[in-house]
């Protein structure tokens, strides 16, 4: 296939990219190659193009969303549309990743949430993401979405991919103990999507590792596997709550999800996120 990817200096996108590129035609498309806010840039690359899958990375920050709805909307919501439109004029197929932030999460130890359950946004990026779906659906029928949630892995810096060299260095961290969800490894999403593929049962997937976490759970976890000792974990983890961080855009408090769709396709279940983060550490450092 010829895949054209969107985004793709991003965390997912790379990750994606060198996951493809063994089997098909992939094209990375950073930032600086296509903008997909703008639409006659996007509807005249991608028609001379003419990919059999667009897949769209491009994404910015929760809290910057909340700074700046209307650019927000212009990348998760008008942006996606444009490329959903292109990819249903050459008859192509399109993955478009949404998020566990479209529900509200108010429900602390509810069952995981499915493509049933209502949506209710707490937050910009919610919103956005949630209006992006409806966007990329009404724009091409052969639309895969993706809903993924605190994804971590090589080449991104955030808490959850790096928190292991912190606490290696043995500098303290503070982390987040009051919020819950699942994480993902994106080595697994990267497997997971490669396994849909191939199937063309278009809609909405939940594609997680199994188990919820707080952000302190998750550094406990790592510093646990990394054979620091409880005490010393103890010091270094400084749980402090969401509302002490003082972050511009609410987080939804409990959002655990399930994929019903894969359950039906008959796919392996998704594995641990301990198992998972077990994983992570060991390609990343020599010791874990
Ligand atoms: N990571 C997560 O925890 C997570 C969780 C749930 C859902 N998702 C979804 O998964 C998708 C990919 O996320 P990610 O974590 O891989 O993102 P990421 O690492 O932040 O990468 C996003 C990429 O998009 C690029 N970008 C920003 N604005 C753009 C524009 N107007 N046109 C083209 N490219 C643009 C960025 O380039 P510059 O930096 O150069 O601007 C960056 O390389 C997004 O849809 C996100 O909402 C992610």
């Amino acid at each position: 296939m010829k895949i054209i990817i969107t985004g793709a200096a991003g965390l997912i996108g790379s990750h994606l990219t060198q996951s493809f590129s063994s089997s098909h035609d992939v094209l990375p498309l950073k930032h600086s190659d296509l903008d997909i806010t703008d639409s006659q840039a996007v509807a005249s690359f991608l028609n001379q193009e003419r990919p059999d899958l667009i897949v769209n990375c491009a994404t910015i920050e929760v809290d910057d969303c909340e700074r700046d709805p209307e650019l927000a909307r212009a990348i998760h919501v008008e942006g996606p549309r444009s490329l959903a439109r292109a990819a249903a004029s050459v008859g192509g197929e399109f993955i478009h990743f949404s998020t566990n932030y479209v529900f509200d999460g108010r429900e602390e130890g509810r069952a995981p949430y499915t493509f049933q359950d209502k949506a209710h946004p707490v937050n910009v990026y919610g919103k956005v993401k949630l209006a992006g779906e409806s966007a990329v659906r009404d724009a091409c029928p052969h639309t895969f979405i993706i809903r993924t949630s605190w994804v971590y892995g090589r080449g991104k810096k955030t808490f959850l991919s790096t928190v292991y060299q912190e606490l290696l260095a043995g500098r303290p961290v503070r982390a987040v103990a009051d919020n819950w969800a699942n994480t993902t490894y994106v080595v697994d999403l990267v497997s997971r999507i490669g396994e849909l593929l191939p199937r063309k049962r278009y809609g909405t997937y939940h594609v997680v590792n199994q188990g919820v976490c707080s952000y302190s759970e998750f550094a406990l976890e790592a510093g646990r596997i990394l054979h620091l000792e409880d005490a010393r974990l103890t010091e270094l983890v400084q749980q402090i709550e969401e509302a002490e961080t003082k972050r511009p855009a609410p987080r939804p408090r409990y959002t655990p999800m399930q994929c019903l769709m894969s359950d039906q396709l008959g796919l392996t279940p998704m594995r641990h996120w301990r198992s998972a983060l077990k994983d992570y550490l060991m390609q990343a450092t020599d010791n874990a």
